[in-house]
């Protein structure tokens, strides 16, 4: 893409607000999800890193390869926050990108990190992951990223991302995950028990507050959601050949899956997932 030919597009609406101008009949989920992004953006790339110990950027780049851009392709990256997925997926190829996002103040963040880019394409909408302002089938891959567990109802929520994918189109995602296996497992709880906690207590009073919320609601999620289940939800949703990779001894778990020719939202009656 020639220098130049910047295309950043920022919504208008896209002022910070403060915590307590937050959708009053939001649900619980939501208002939390809310509040909780709201004082973190200066910092999030450099400590979301830090604090998974240097993992979560090696799994946003196995999303972004699992998503598999191709040239000339329009993607929607979901729950974009500072853009570090945009970004990844416009350093791999030609495509365009959509990033969307609930929260004005991390969208404020990816808007700062493209403005100073010029080689590309990219707009930032603020929008809600359940009810998604495109028609159906208006991109070629759809990415999203430690969305599920702020959203209050998974399986619809994978009808409307599945929606908006052309058919054949791509989906990849990417959530922390509990590690399955006893020692990892063991390891884990005692980290977001212990060390997040305090580690976010040391960042700022936000991040403190992600320091406690991370591991419960990590727990929590897969309690409510197994792997398994959330397989369903996507091939109830219409995707196909729903693979999931464990990475870091299960504590990162990136999906994808292809949409199948149904038509949107129909459920894929051959559908098959692949642990690997
Ligand atoms: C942990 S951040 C992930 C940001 C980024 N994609 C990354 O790679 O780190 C989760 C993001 O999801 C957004 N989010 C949560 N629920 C959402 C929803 N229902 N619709 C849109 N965005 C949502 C939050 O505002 C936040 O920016």
């Amino acid at each position: 893409m020639s220098a130049g030919k910047l295309a950043c597009q920022i919504a208008s609406t896209m002022s910070s607000p403060a915590p307590s101008d937050v959708d009053p009949i939001a649900s619980p989920r939501k208002r939390q999800a809310l509040e909780l992004f709201h004082g973190l953006p200066s910092r999030y790339d450099a400590l979301s890193a830090a604090f998974s110990f240097w993992q979560d950027p090696r799994w946003r780049r196995a999303l972004v390869s699992a998503a598999a851009p191709e040239p000339g392709d329009r993607v929607l990256d979901v729950a974009t926050g500072t853009g570090m997925v945009a970004a990844e997926l416009l350093s791999r190829c030609e495509c365009s990108v959509v990033g969307i996002d609930q929260s004005a103040a991390m969208l404020s963040a990816a808007s700062a990190r493209f403005a100073s880019r010029e080689d590309s394409r990219v707009e930032l909408l603020e929008g809600q992951a359940e009810a998604l302002p495109f028609a159906d089938a208006s991109f070629d891959a759809l990415t999203f990223t430690y969305l599920l567990r702020y959203v209050d109802d998974p399986p619809s929520t994978m009808r409307e991302l599945a929606r908006v994918v052309r058919p054949g189109g791509r989906v990849a995602s990417l959530e922390f995950g509990v590690p399955p296996l006893a020692p990892a497992r063991a390891a884990w709880r005692l980290y977001t028990a212990v060390g997040l906690p305090t580690l976010g207590r040391m960042a700022s009073r936000e991040w403190a507050e992600v320091g406690r919320f991370l591991g419960p609601s990590i727990r929590g999620f897969y309690e409510r959601h197994p792997v398994q289940r959330i397989v369903g939800y996507w091939l109830q949703a219409g995707l196909e050949d729903v693979q999931v990779r464990r990475m870091s001894l299960g504590g990162g778990i990136v999906m994808h899956a292809r949409k199948g020719a149904a038509s949107a939202g129909a459920p894929s009656a051959g559908g098959s997932a692949l642990e690997v």
